[in-house]
C-alpha cells in the first residue's frame, strides 16, 4: 500500500470511530464509549507517531516549501495528543469527558481535512509511485512498534522522537497486554460465578440429600450395624459359598 493510501485508510478508521461515538445511546453507553475512546487513543497515537517519524521528515526533505505546513501539522498533533492524554485517565461520567471528546473530534477532523486536501495532493505531485510505495512499507512497519498511547511531552521530530517512541512503544504495548489480560481474568471470574450459581440452582436433588442422621442410624441397626452397601457383598459371598457345598444325601 502506498503511503498516501495507508494514511487515508487510518483517517477513515478514525472518522468511523467518531461516527460510532456519535451514534451511541441507551443502556451500556458509557462502557461502549470508553471502549471506542480506547481504540481512538490507540489509532491516533500510532498514526501521529508514524507521520512524525517518517512521513513529515520525508515531505520536508522532498518539498522544502512545505516546512511551514509540517510545523502546523505538528502543532495540531500536539493539541490532539493533550486531549488524548487527558481523556485516557478519565471516565465517561466525568464532567469534562464529552467536552474533551468534542474538542478532540474538531481538531482531528480539521487536521484530516487539511492533510487530505492540501498536503497529500502536493506529496502525490512531488513523489513518484515507487517512492510512495517505499514510504508506505516503512510506515506499515513502524505501525507495529509505535506508541499506542499519547505522550504530549515527548519530542515530535527526528532524531529525538525515534528514541522516545521506541521506548514508549514497548511500555505502552506491555501496559496494553496487561490490561487485556486483566480484563480476560475479570470476564473469566464473572463467567465462573455465573455458571456456579446456575449449576447449584439446576443441580437435581439427590434422594439421600436431607436424610437425617437418625434415619441413617435406623438403617444401620436394621442391617446389623452394617451399612446397606456392605450388606449386598456378604449375601453374595454366602450364596457363592453354598454353591460349592456338596449336596445332602
Ligand atoms: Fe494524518
Amino acid at each position: 500500500m502506498n503511503a498516501i493510501a495507508l494514511l487515508k485508510a487510518d483517517h477513515r478508521t478514525v472518522q468511523d470511530l467518531f461516527d460510532k461515538l456519535d451514534q451511541l445511546e441507551g443502556q451500556g453507553r458509557d462502557k461502549a464509549k470508553k471502549a471506542l475512546v480506547e481504540k481512538l487513543v490507540r489509532e491516533l497515537s500510532v498514526h501521529s507517531a508514524i507521520e512524525e517519524e517518517l512521513f513529515y521528515p520525508e515531505v520536508k526533505l522532498g518539498i522544502p516549501d512545505c516546512a511551514g505546513e509540517i510545523l502546523k501539522s505538528l502543532e495540531e498533533h500536539g493539541v490532539m495528543k493533550w486531549e488524548l492524554y487527558a481523556i485516557s485517565s478519565m471516565e465517561p461520567d466525568d464532567d469534562r469527558y464529552d467536552a474533551k471528546l468534542a474538542v478532540l473530534r474538531d481538531a482531528t477532523l480539521h487536521h484530516i481535512d487539511e492533510e487530505e486536501n492540501e498536503l497529500f495532493p502536493r506529496v502525490k505531485e512531488a513523489f513518484d509511485l515507487a517512492k510512495l510505495n517505499q514510504l508506505g512499507v516503512a510506515l506499515e512497519r513502524a505501525k507495529k512498534t509505535a506508541p499506542t498511547r499519547a505522550h504530549p511531552r515527548a519530542p515530535d521530530e527526528p532524531p529525538a522522537n525515534f528514541v522516545a517512541n521506541l521506548g514508549a512503544g514497548v511500555v505502552d504495548r506491555a501496559r496494553d497486554a496487561a490490561r487485556a489480560m486483566m480484563r480476560r481474568g475479570e470476564r473469566g471470574a464473572s463467567a465462573t460465578r455465573t455458571s456456579g450459581t446456575r449449576s447449584t440452582a439446576a443441580r437435581p436433588e439427590r434422594p439421600e440429600a436431607g436424610r437425617s442422621t437418625a434415619g441413617a442410624r435406623r438403617e444401620r441397626s436394621e442391617t446389623g450395624g452394617r451399612s446397606p452397601r456392605a450388606k449386598a457383598p456378604r449375601a453374595t459371598a454366602r450364596r457363592a459359598k453354598g454353591a460349592h457345598r456338596a449336596p445332602a444325601r
